[in-house]
């Protein structure tokens, strides 16, 4: 399970970081269905513009390496399930396959009117707020404040909670419900629990190993180690 943490080296400013791209705005409304309503365009512009500085950022080693890591394992008949808080994308970019994005996708746009789903408008949109050819809006295709997570999204997180041998959480402060108590399910039942992180976290003292570290320098030298 990847947080912001992943993301960091690459440029993305994580969630909590206080000079980061939430400090402008106030998340709970710009990242609130209460805040599209009220102002659709300032947020679809903001939702547009953090789309278009991730697709300026590239995968760092950690992505990489995490792709590496789903590659070797296919390689030995194994199964590597990637559960992402990130919306940036960048997994995708490293050449992960099996990704499950919990907290949808900036890359996405959604239909207020029908739910119908695009990750191919332009970046930038025409327009700011984007109408749909159904008559709604286009609204970012994230997992907002108050909202629930996509049910698809949680099953697959689940299933492979519920299977796997080993749990690492990477670059999450692991305090956001549910993802925050995903490495506990899998450790409950008796997998391996890893966690890397630069500062210590809640789950820090229940893990098996708490690697301290940047996730770019600690993820590659665990492929290393262990090919
Ligand atoms: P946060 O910003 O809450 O936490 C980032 C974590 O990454 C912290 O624990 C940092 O210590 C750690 N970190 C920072 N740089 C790192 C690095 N280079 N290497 C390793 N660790 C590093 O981000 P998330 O935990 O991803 O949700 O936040 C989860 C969710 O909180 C976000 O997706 C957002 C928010 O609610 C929504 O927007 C729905």
């Amino acid at each position: 399970m990847t947080g912001a943490g992943v993301s960091a080296e690459s440029g993305i400013p994580t969630f909590r970081d206080k000079d980061g791209t939430w400090s402008k705005v106030d998340p709970m409304w710009f990242a609130s269905p209460e805040g599209f309503a009220a102002q659709p365009a300032d947020v679809t512009a903001w939702y547009d513009d953090r789309r278009r500085k991730c697709l300026d950022c590239a995968p760092n080693a950690a992505h990489h390496a995490l792709a590496e890591i789903e590659r070797r394992l296919a390689d030995l008949g194994g199964t590597f399930t990637l559960l992402t808080q990130n919306v940036d994308r960048l997994h995708h970019r490293a050449g992960s396959r099996n990704v499950v994005e919990l907290h949808g996708s900036l890359h996405v746009w959604r239909c207020t009117k029908t739910g119908e789903e695009r990750d191919d408008l332009p970046c930038p949109l025409p327009e700011h707020p984007m109408p749909s050819p159904a008559g709604g809006l286009y609204r970012p295709g994230v997992v907002w404040f108050g909202e629930m997570l996509p049910e698809d999204a949680l099953r697959a997180s689940y299933e492979a909670l519920a299977t796997c041998d080993i749990v690492m959480s990477i670059g999450t402060s692991a305090v956001v419900y549910p993802a925050a108590s995903f490495v506990e399910v899998a450790m409950e039942r008796g997998a391996v629990g890893i966690e890397i992180n630069k500062d210590a976290t809640p789950i820090t003292d229940r893990v098996d190993h708490a690697i301290p570290g940047a996730a770019a320098t600690i993820v590659p030298e665990l492929v290393r180690l262990a090919w």
